[in-house]
């Protein structure tokens, strides 16, 4: 198949590398010019682990070409992703679909042929129909049929989630567009992949269903440590015990600072503002984008309550600043919230991230940056783990506690073992961990104040 990819960017050149390694001869298309000269060197712009040598391998087979020029790539091509970004729009939170409008116009200048205008940018509802639209009024006599096939890329594990998906998307309406959607995909059936047939709007809906309900698992766990934390349970065994219910399933339950990303945050809020248009409110979601909102705020007040009700003047050492591990993105990070709150309250933050630190320097000029998690921790008065880098697992805690000025550790990935570092001497806080020695549990129901020992789940199961 001659695929067209138009938009270079993260999506885009993920699909456009990994079609490329199915075996089609592809071309990435982007407007900047600079971008498509370092991308025909090999040097790529972003940090998506092994996707440089898929680039360079493609590149060298001769499977995979960059260019500026749209009309002479989308002439020649039998399906043309569109993989432009669709930020949040100023204002109302709503998806902002200039590019992606703005892409269907030129395609439609460009259309040569019977050509399958493939959507790949997360949009919401109602734009596949409404390309459809603008190419068609552009064009009434071309031949195409455009089809809605989103991505389910994770950050870091991009390639694989490409290669070997959990299932394809694809909502498409005739069978011409039907059957070259299968041929794109046909390397898939050799690992026996689902792929979900489906319309246009289906699949549209599909994806933000998916995203969005994940944040929820996400959020749903995180109250429940906020809740183990109070009565001496540990998140961990909670979501051990309900994941193994396979209607549950165990993934996505780990308990953290709130997610960030460049997804949950935008389409969690773009679902809720279609469905409010189409009068079919998504008061979950709703609650879901506010309950994280809330808890990446209120992590800075758990470092300050640990550090007796006041960091004024104290060193703040931060390990980890992107949203997650193994990526360099600092869009809508926890750790830009946290940080935020933690200087406003007198800290000075000295922080280290293995590949965030250029884009953090940006966003938060004020901080200091440390060349390792050592260098974060020396001099310290407590340290916070916001990401939770496989690097950071592996640091000896010997080594930490000589080089802190106090050694105190709030965890808000669970990386440590709490016991391990509660024996070396250090004051140790986690999220949603049960206290090993005495939980103070302030319950009405009690009527005072009592403390409650390591039994605290059988007492309060009594109540
Ligand atoms: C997500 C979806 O997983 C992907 O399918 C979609 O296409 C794009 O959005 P991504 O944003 O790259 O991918 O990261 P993901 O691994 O899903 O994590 C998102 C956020 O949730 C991160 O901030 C992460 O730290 C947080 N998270 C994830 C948790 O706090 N706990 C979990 O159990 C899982």
């Amino acid at each position: 198949m001659r695929i067209a990819m138009v938009g270079s960017g993260y999506v885009g050149l993920v699909s456009g590398a990994c079609l490329a390694q199915f075996g089609h001869d592809v071309i990435c298309i982007d407007k900047v010019a600079d971008k498509v000269g370092r991308l025909r060197k090999g040097e790529i712009p972003i940090y998506e682990p092994g996707l440089d040598k898929l680039v360079v391998d493609n590149v060298r087979a001769g499977r995979l070409t960059f260019d500026t020029s749209l009309a002479e790539a989308v002439g020649n091509a039998e399906a043309v992703f569109i993989a432009v970004g669709t930020p949040t729009r100023r204002g109302d939170g709503h998806a902002d679909l200039t590019f992606v409008y703005s892409a269907a116009a030129e395609i439609a200048e460009a259309l040569r042929g019977y050509t399958v205008v493939v959507i790949k940018s997360t949009v919401p509802v109602g734009t596949g129909r409404e390309v459809s639209r603008i190419i068609r009024e552009a064009r009434p006599e071309a031949e195409f049929d455009v089809v809605s096939n989103p991505e389910f890329l994770r950050e870091g594990a991009a390639i694989e989630d490409f290669m070997k998906p959990d299932r394809v998307i694809i909502g498409v309406e005739t069978n011409r567009a039907h059957d070259v959607m299968a041929a794109i995909y046909r390397p898939l059936n050799l690992i026996q992949t689902p792929i979900v047939f489906t319309n246009i709007e289906t699949a549209e809906v599909t994806k933000y269903a998916g995203n969005a309900f994940l944040a929820t698992k996400i959020t749903f766990i995180n109250e429940i440590a906020d809740l183990c934390e109070k009565v001496g349970a540990d998140v961990h065994d909670v979501a051990r015990g309900i994941g193994l219910d396979g209607r549950i399933g165990r993934k996505f339950l780990h308990p953290g600072p709130g997610f960030g990303g460049s997804c949950f945050p935008k389409d969690t809020l773009a679902l809720a503002y279609t469905a409010r248009q189409a009068n079919a409110p998504q008061t979950i979601v709703e609650q879901v984008i506010e309950v994280n909102d809330t808890r990446k705020k209120r992590m800075a007040q758990k470092v300050i309550e640990f550090c007796h009700g006041s960091v004024t003047g104290l060193t703040v050492g931060v390990l980890g600043l992107t949203f997650k591990p193994n990526t360099d993105d600092m869009r809508d990070a926890p750790s830009l919230d946290i940080v935020a709150a933690l200087e406003a309250a007198g800290a000075q933050v000295v922080a280290f991230d293995p590949a965030g630190m250029k884009e953090a320097a940006r966003l938060m000029p004020s901080i200091s940056f440390a060349e390792s998690a050592y260098d974060a921790a020396s001099g310290a008065d407590v340290l916070v783990v916001i990401t939770e880098w496989p690097e950071f697992r592996g640091l000896d805690p010997r080594r930490l506690k000589q080089l802190m000025r106090q050694p105190r550790i709030v965890d808000l990935r669970n990386i440590f073992e709490p016991e391990e570092l509660r024996s070396l001497g250090f004051a140790y806080d986690g999220v949603g961990r049960r206290r090993p020695h005495t939980a103070t549990v302030t319950n009405k129901l009690l009527g005072n104040d009592t403390k409650i020992s390591a039994r605290a789940p059988e007492l309060l199961g009594s109540l």
